[in-house]
């Protein structure tokens, strides 16, 4: 039940993508005490309150958005950046997202994380021995980068030899998964679709250059060989694993640092209070989440406060604004490591069958990157002004990090 104020209106604010993009949490801020939900000058309606975008994400009125569709509206019907977005994991609804997101639960499993974290450690570690005798680092570059790309290729068994290559074709494929991305750019996001798409049937192939592949993708080849999965769809899973375990990530570490330093959060005892951290990777992923929405589909007209989305629209489920709803959380434009209505939940990996399968890594590979640059650092602080993240949509990017010891 919300507990904003139901006026009579009905139908949404148009709003233009540039007043979005200009300044995101102000523009959501605005919007999000005046309307549930707005409808962007493309079309799509973007849900803003905690309770309608909670609410959504299991709601039988919505579905994922069909990648086939997708792809078609995005003008893209055929080749290998069509086939990744319409047999995706990501972009599926009954029957198929099961059988395509089953076989990859198995190796993100709590428990199958929590020993890979001495290994996320070693090669943060690593890392760090590159750039600490500088006095400065570009953190993005140096670290968060590469960082998440190493820990998805062990993985998944591949050779870490092959991440920055794969890195380099994520970053130009996953706009593709944005509407608001920009047309323009769609051949980039082909070739990046090409080239992933032909790593990951070579590391099902078991081909040379990706010789180790194993123990990470023994469920993929399993369902494949039972005819649970098309190759098609197998090679799209694996390139959706790699996609959502890489710049997602990379863009949170980048933040959570920033976040913590720029907020004077007491940086020197990461290095030695798990939870502290765990705290922190939790509130940064509150305060400026990496993934700033989730889209849908809307199967019939739905209701919010007395304002309609209409059936059969894209929708956007706005996890930027929901996180900084003053409905859910106490003061929420105040970053507070320690702050005390952290949902269990939260929207920031999204919510009902499509929650982000790689949660338990991703905050895993955050706790240990904070934690280790902090026990190697003790005296990090930031040069200049923390970056911003870009966008209100999707994957947020982030684009330079300074810091010095
Ligand atoms: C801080 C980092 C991350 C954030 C904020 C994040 C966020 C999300 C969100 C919001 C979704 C739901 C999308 C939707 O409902 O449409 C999602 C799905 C997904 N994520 Fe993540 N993610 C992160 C890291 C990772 C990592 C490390 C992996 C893999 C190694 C991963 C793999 C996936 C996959 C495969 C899906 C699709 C699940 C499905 O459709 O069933 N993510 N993620």
């Amino acid at each position: 039940m919300s507990q904003y104020p139901i006026p009579q209106a009905s139908s949404l604010p148009v709003v233009s993508h540039a007043e979005l993009d200009a300044n995101p949490h102000e523009a959501l801020r605005r919007w999000r005490a005046a309307a549930p939900a707005i409808e962007r000058d493309d079309g799509v309606c973007i849900v803003l309150r905690a309770d309608g975008v909670e609410d959504l994400l299991f709601d039988p009125r919505t579905q994922q958005l069909d990648g086939a569709t997708y792809a078609a509206i995005r003008g893209v019907p055929q080749g290998a950046l069509h086939d990744l977005l319409s047999t995706s994991m990501l972009l599926s609804n009954a029957p198929r997202h099961k059988p395509r997101r089953a076989p990859m639960s198995r190796m993100m499993s709590a428990r199958a994380i929590d020993a890979l974290r001495p290994l996320i450690r070693s090669l943060a570690e690593s890392l760090i021995d590159e750039f600490e005798n500088d006095g400065q680092v570009e953190l993005v570059s140096r670290f968060a980068a590469p960082l998440p790309p190493l820990v998805i290729s062990h993985v998944l068994g591949a050779p870490a030899k092959d991440a920055p290559e794969f890195s380099r074709w994520v970053y130009q494929v996953s706009p593709a998964f944005s509407a608001a991305s920009p047309a323009q750019d769609i051949p980039r996001m082909i070739e990046g679709a090409e080239n992933l798409t032909r790593y990951a049937e070579a590391l099902l192939d078991g081909e040379p250059s990706a010789a180790q592949a194993g123990a990470g993708l023994s469920g993929l080849v399993e369902s494949l060989s039972a005819g649970e999965l098309s190759p098609a769809e197998a090679k799209a899973q694996l390139a959706t694993v790699i996609l959502g375990g890489s710049d997602t990530t990379r863009t949170a570490i980048a933040s959570v640092v920033a976040l913590t330093l720029a907020h004077g959060c007491p940086w020197s005892l990461f290095a030695s209070d798990s939870q502290l951290s765990a705290s922190a990777v939790s509130e940064a992923l509150r305060y400026d989440p990496p993934v700033g929405s989730v889209p849908r589909f809307s199967l019939a007209d739905i209701v919010l406060d007395g304002f309609t989305i209409p059936a059969g629209r894209m929708v956007s489920l706005s996890t930027l604004s929901a996180l900084r709803d003053p409905h859910r959380f106490n003061d929420p434009d105040r970053f507070d490591i320690h702050r005390a209505d952290q949902p269990r939940w939260p929207v920031a990996f999204g919510g009902g069958v499509h929650r982000c399968l790689g949660e338990a890594l991703a905050r895993a590979e955050l706790e240990e990157c904070l934690m280790a640059l902090s026990r190697r650092f003790p005296t990090m602080r930031l040069i200049g002004p923390p970056p911003k993240l870009r966008g209100y949509a999707g994957i947020r990017g982030v684009d330079e990090l300074h810091l010095a010891w």
